[in-house]
C-alpha cells in the first residue's frame, strides 16, 4: 500500500482521523509547555525591581478602572522606532509584579511603560484635569474627578494581602504598614523612614496632586511616576544565564 492509499484510509475514517489528529496536538502541546515546568524561572531576574508601594498599588487600580488601558499599552517591543521613541525595550521582570499585566496592544495614546519622571507632577494634575490643555489635538477623556475624590486606604493592606497570594513579595510587616505607608508616600512632612526602609530609598515622597489628603489623583499620579524607572538601565546588561 502507497503512502496516498494509506493516507486516504485516515481521510476516509472520522474517528481514526480524530484519533490521530488529538495525538498530534497532544505531543504538540507536550513539546510547548513541559519543559516550562522544568525551568526554575522563566522571567531574568533584573536589579531594582520592587513591588509597588501602597499608594502606587493603589493608584494602579485607579488605572485599572477608568480603563487607561484601553488606549494605552504598557510594552516597549525591541524595534527600532519604539526604542528610539520610549527608551529601552520593556524586559518581562518589569511587570513581573503586575496583576494583571498591563501590556496590551491598543495605542490611541502614547506607549506608557516608561512615562514615570517624563513630566512633573503638575504636567500630569493639569493633564488629567484637561488633557486638551496641554496636548490641544488630544482625544483623551478629562479625569478631573481623581483630585476631587479622597481616599482612606482603608482596604490596601487586604489588596496586598491578595497580591502576595500570587506571589508578589509583599511581608507581612508591609501588609501591617500598608495604610500609614499609604498615607506617608503623599506626605513629605510625615514620618516616611519606615516607608523607604520596607521599599528603598528611590520611592517618591510627594504631594503629587499639591492639595491636602490623599486622593485618586496622588495614587494614580503616583504610579505614573514610578512607571519604568525601577530598572536603571544606565547599568542594566542583559544576562541569559542568571
Ligand atoms: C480615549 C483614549 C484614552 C484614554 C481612555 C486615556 N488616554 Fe491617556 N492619552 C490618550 C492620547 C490620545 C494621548 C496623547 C495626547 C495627550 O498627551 O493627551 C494620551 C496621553 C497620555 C499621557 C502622556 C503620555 C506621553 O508620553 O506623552 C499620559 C501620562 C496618559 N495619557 C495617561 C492616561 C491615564 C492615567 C488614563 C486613565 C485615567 C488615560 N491616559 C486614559 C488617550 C487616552
Amino acid at each position: 500500500m502507497g503512502i496516498l492509499d494509506k493516507h486516504k484510509v485516515i481521510e476516509t475514517n472520522a474517528t481514526l482521523l480524530l484519533v490521530l489528529s488529538f495525538l498530534v496536538v497532544t505531543i504538540g502541546g507536550l513539546v510547548q509547555i513541559v519543559p516550562l515546568f522544568y525551568l526554575e524561572n522563566t522571567i531574568e531576574e533584573v536589579d531594582g525591581m520592587r513591588p509597588y508601594t501602597p499608594l502606587e498599588l493603589a493608584g494602579r487600580d485607579v488605572y485599572l478602572r477608568e480603563g487607561c488601558y484601553v488606549c494605552h499599552s504598557q510594552m516597549i517591543r525591541p524595534m527600532r522606532d519604539e526604542v528610539e521613541r520610549y527608551g529601552h525595550y520593556s524586559l518581562a521582570a518589569e511587570s513581573m509584579y503586575d496583576h494583571p499585566f498591563q501590556w496590551g496592544s491598543k495605542r490611541t495614546g502614547p506607549d506608557l511603560a516608561r512615562v514615570g519622571g517624563r513630566y512633573s507632577d503638575d504636567w500630569h494634575v493639569d493633564h488629567l484635569r484637561d488633557p486638551q490643555s496641554v496636548v490641544p489635538e488630544s482625544v483623551m477623556p478629562k479625569y478631573g474627578f481623581l483630585e476631587a475624590t479622597l481616599l482612606e486606604g482603608e482596604h490596601i493592606g487586604d489588596v496586598m494581602a491578595t497580591n502576595a497570594f500570587v506571589g508578589v513579595p509583599y511581608t507581612s510587616e508591609m501588609i501591617e504598614a500598608a495604610r500609614a505607608d499609604f498615607r506617608a508616600q503623599a506626605d513629605p512632612d510625615s514620618d516616611f523612614d519606615g516607608l523607604l526602609e520596607r521599599y528603598g530609598e528611590s520611592v517618591n515622597v510627594r504631594n503629587f496632586d499639591g492639595q491636602p489628603g490623599v486622593s485618586e489623583a496622588d495614587a494614580l499620579i503616583a504610579y505614573l511616576q514610578v512607571l519604568g524607572t525601577m530598572v536603571d538601565f544606565s547599568t542594566f546588561t542583559p544576562d541569559a544565564s542568571r
